[in-house]
């Protein structure tokens, strides 16, 4: 059996059923996730859907990441892209 994978930014990213998406990239060494709309960086905080730490774009829509299961296939990216 394969195992079950998302796509992070280009990078395919395992997970255990039920793992949330933070819970899947922290496992995979992805500790921030990128900008958001003013700049600061989002990452895992409260893990309980409250504080708005870790929206991340899901399948096209903005969700917090620390409470939406991962699925196969999905497409996961930061709220905006890095300007080095
Ligand atoms: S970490 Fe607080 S809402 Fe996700």
């Amino acid at each position: 059996m394969s195992a079950q994978t998302f796509d992070w930014m280009g990078q395919s990213i395992p997970f255990r059923t039920g793992e949330s998406i933070t819970a899947a990239l922290e496992a995979a060494g992805i500790r921030t996730f990128g900008p958001d709309a003013l700049g600061q960086e989002t990452r895992y905080f409260c893990g309980i859907g409250a504080c708005q730490c870790c929206l991340l774009r899901v399948d096209g829509v903005v969700r917090e990441a620390c409470i939406t299961p991962a699925k196969t296939g999905m497409h996961v990216e930061a709220l905006e892209r890095r300007h080095d």
